[in-house]
């Protein structure tokens, strides 16, 4: 048996979709253990293009098994959309693809809830998805949730769907009386509910399964950890813990079983959405970050704020996740790009920070504290090997090595699986 984490350590989007997918061809199972259909994880490989939503990426690795693990929130409406965009890809997704019957879903009211709370904060709107994530969680936290085998059993779902709406009519009325509403819920749900019944097990069971079969079993995060809800940008967040710790709440692996803990991170950063960033850049070079990165959500189609890697949110991460080892992304935007600036600590007043802060008001203050490294020409992409790579790329990977606290696994140099380098190889899932 051997397990591993992979979790994204900034804003999200640091290329999860494509690592998982690069070590999937050595799992046997891929998991999904919190958030939903916010996610976007792009997967590039033989000249074709994907990008999952709901689905764990391993997926896409022919004759793989994946879960969709219980700390998910399910839309059924938008995984029959997933699972048919696959298969008419030619994606076998039936008999690969798994649903812990415990997982919570998004019904259409819940969307409404996430818009109508994102309208009427004005200033302070944080710039979700829109996707009814945080209405999801907060209805699972609140004990008033549906979970899946709650929907598949009508005689339990009707009294459920009843008393969600009567306690949230008041709020809904925006968008249409709660006949219309109920309807919305009602109008596709025989025909989902049929469609869902074969994907459903027993979320736990099928992760002490695996292990007990000594089956290698990837965890596939969503988000990040500066968008976790415990450990990041409060109130900024995602309504869920990407966090390694994570996995074993949503999906049933007992806390003694992780073996190790991959992070994913962006030569830079990124953020889409609202909430503080430090090393953001907002001028000419933030937009040609933006451009020759590609940086526009692949979820909504926003363009992502864009900036310097920072140091000190990446250790934190570091440190919370456990992550040992690092994943570098994106390297290859950074060509010719100088100098390379990284946030090592943070100034407020007179003071020095050198850990990421709580408060909210710090978060949105800190001045960041760069070192400035030189940077590197010409083109490195095509590059296999990390000795091809310009000596001040090489020093690069280091620092930051260095300044994080963990070691590069691999190094990406572009979209697709191929262009990845791989730097360590007592990485024990090396591809
Ligand atoms: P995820 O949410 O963490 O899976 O990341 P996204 O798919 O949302 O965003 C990452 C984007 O960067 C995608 O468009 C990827 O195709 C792209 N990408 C991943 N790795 C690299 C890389 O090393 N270089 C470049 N240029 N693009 C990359
Ligand atoms: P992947 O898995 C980047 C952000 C939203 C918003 C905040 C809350 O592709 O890395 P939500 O809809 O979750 O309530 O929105 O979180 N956000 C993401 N940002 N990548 C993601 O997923 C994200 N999922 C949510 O932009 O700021
Ligand atoms: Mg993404």
């Amino acid at each position: 048996m051997s397990t591993l984490v992979v979790v994204g350590v900034q804003w999200g989007d640091e290329g999860k979709g494509k690592i998982v997918h690069l070590l999937g061809h050595k799992a046997d199972v891929v998991v999904r253990y919190q958030g939903g259909n916010n996610a976007g994880h792009t997967v590039i490989f033989d000249g074709k293009h994907f990008v999952l939503h709901l689905i764990p990426s391993g997926i896409l690795q022919p004759g793989k098994k994946c879960l969709i693990g219980n700390g998910v929130v399910v839309d059924p409406e938008a995984l029959h959309e997933e699972i048919q965009f696959l298969e008419k890809r030619k994606i076998r997704v039936k008999g690969r693809l798994f649903i812990a019957d415990a997982a919570h879903v998004i019904l259409s009211y819940h969307r409404h809830l996430d818009c109508l709370r994102e309208d009427a904060s004005g200033k302070g709107k944080i710039g979700t998805t829109r996707r009814g994530i945080g209405p999801a969680y907060s209805d699972k936290v609140g004990r008033t949730g549906i979970r899946i085998a709650d929907y598949l059993n009508p005689t339990v779902f009707r009294p459920l769907l009843e008393r969600n709406l009567r306690e949230k009519a008041p709020l809904l009325t925006r968008f249409g009386s709660m006949k219309q509403i109920r309807n919305q819920v009602l109008k596709r749900y025989s025909a989902l509910r049929s469609f869902l019944v074969p994907f459903v097990v027993d979320g736990p069971q099928f992760v002490y399964g695996a292990v007990e079969a000594d089956k290698r079993v990837l965890f596939e995060s969503a988000q990040g950890t500066m968008l976790d809800v415990d450990f990041g940008t409060y109130p900024y967040v995602t309504s869920s813990n990407p966090v390694a710790g994570g996995v074993c709440i949503g999906s049933g692996l007992a806390p003694t079983q992780i073996d190790d803990v991959l992070g994913v991170v962006k030569a830079y950063t990124t953020r889409v959405g609202e909430g503080p960033f430090p090393t953001e850049l907002k001028d000419d070079l933030g937009e040609s970050l933006r451009q020759r990165g590609m940086e526009f959500g692949a979820t909504t189609g926003r363009p992502r704020r864009c900036g310097w890697f920072d140091a000190v949110a990446v250790r934190h991460a570091v440190r919370i996740n456990g992550s040992r080892w690092l994943a570098l992304t994106k390297l290859d935007v950074l060509e010719g790009v100088h100098p390379i600036r990284v946030a090592v600590a943070y100034r407020v007043g007179n003071k020095i920070l050198k850990e990421f802060p709580n408060d909210r008001e710090l978060q949105a203050t800190v001045q960041p504290i760069y070192e400035e490294m030189p940077g590197f020409q010409g083109s490195i992409r095509g590059m296999t090997r990390y000795e091809q790579l310009p000596v001040n790329a090489r020093r690069y990977v280091k620092a930051l090595e260095t300044l994080v606290g963990a070691r590069f696994a691999m190094v990406s140099l572009g979209r697709s699986r191929e262009e990845t380098i791989i730097l360590d190889s007592k990485f024990p899932w090396k591809p």
